[in-house]
């Protein structure tokens, strides 16, 4: 009997010190962090620079193949552009959040801008105004390839028509008649221009279920004077007597965070047009490496900076090579000299 407990004590234990060293990879992680950063290895991860550049290539070869017996749509005749004119709509972009940087103007104010990266966005199909919703034609966009294995058959042949590669991230946007583009077709960061505003959506980070002070800002309730358990605690939801009951809206703890929001009226401040890099003044939902929505923005009183844009979208061959970086007006460009001596 003593053998047999001493035998089920030892697969216990056994069985507890596996979680420590599979956590030990990343021991940092484990020191007080709400929110752990997951890691994932690629295939690139231990190549060489000269494998890295074959890999790539076999892979670009791959793809070409695949699609080769559909039309490709880059070839055969270009759908009619029409011009730009006021109240209409064009497609947005799907873009890789980066990280935040400063930027001056030449005033020597300070703003924080977001950059964000284009990278392999792509028109993947086209809706007319029956096939969407009956009231306006929609472009369906993708951004950031990914690998095949990441999406089911019926995914993988909406791609194969539109001949691009599979999509880590997919969405729609509602656009006028007249801006409509072939399915294939590249977008790029210059599809916006500096002093224009645009809208970003992403999905937010996630908080877990929150109190009312980190949710909403509830101011709490006193430190001491008899307070028992409730400094954090909302207080009263409601009225007694007349209405009888809690309004509906009523601020309450729950889930905050992991849910879509639009941060509206962004200023681009630049636009690198080698990296496809957009410079947006403040701050975007979602985290680093999130893949985020940006489009021309809704806001009326923000709408007249939307001068003449690239319409339908910016396309390479026709509209020739832009500046490697395109910069707003008033701001500082760190490659001039900011003093000159008479
Ligand atoms: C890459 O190399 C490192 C160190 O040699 C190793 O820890 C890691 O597991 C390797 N990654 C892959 C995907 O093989
Ligand atoms: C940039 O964003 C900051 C903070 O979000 C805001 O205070 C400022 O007014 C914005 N600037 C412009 C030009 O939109």
């Amino acid at each position: 009997m003593a053998a047999w407990s001493c035998r089920f004590l030892f697969l216990l234990r056994g069985t507890r010190v596996i979680p420590p060293r599979a956590t030990a990879e990343r021991p940092a992680l484990l020191v007080g962090c709400i929110r752990t950063v997951k890691t994932t290895t690629w295939f690139e991860e231990n190549l060489t620079e000269d494998n890295q550049e074959y890999m790539r290539k076999s892979m670009a070869e791959e793809y070409r193949r695949q699609t080769a017996e559909k039309l490709n749509p880059l070839k055969d005749e270009p759908w009619p552009r029409h011009e730009w004119t006021e109240g209409s709509r064009r497609v947005g972009l799907v873009a890789v959040k980066l990280g935040m940087v400063p930027v001056w103007t030449k005033t020597g104010e300070r703003h924080v801008v977001t950059m964000l990266q284009v990278q392999d966005c792509h028109i993947i199909k086209c809706l007319s105004k029956e096939e969407h919703d009956g009231h306006s034609a929609a472009l369906i966009v993708g951004g950031k390839n990914v690998s095949p294995f990441h999406r089911s058959e019926k995914q993988m042949e909406v791609f194969r028509n539109a001949g691009v590669p599979p999509k880590q991230k997919v969405t729609t946007f509602k656009v006028s008649d007249s801006a409509i583009i072939k399915p294939g077709t590249p977008l790029y960061a210059a599809h916006f221009r500096p002093g224009q505003y645009v809208d970003v959506t992403g999905k937010s980070i996630g908080k877990g279920f929150q109190g009312v002070m980190k949710r909403w800002g509830f101011k709490g309730q006193p430190a001491t004077h008899g307070q028992t358990k409730t400094h954090r605690r909302p207080g009263a939801s409601g009225p007694g007597g007349d209405p009888a009951k809690v309004f509906k809206g009523k601020k309450m703890p729950g889930q905050m965070g992991n849910s879509y929001i639009t941060a509206y009226g962004l200023k681009i401040w630049r636009v690198n047009t080698k990296y496809n890099v957009l410079y947006i003044n403040g701050s975007v939902p979602g985290h680093k490496n999130c893949l985020l929505k940006v489009r021309d923005t809704v806001l009326p009183s923000r709408r007249s900076t939307l001068l003449n844009p690239p319409f339908p979208t910016y396309f390479t061959e026709e509209d020739g090579d832009l500046d490697e970086d395109l910069y707003d007006e008033d701001l500082f460009v760190h490659t001039e000299p900011s003093l000159t001596l008479t």
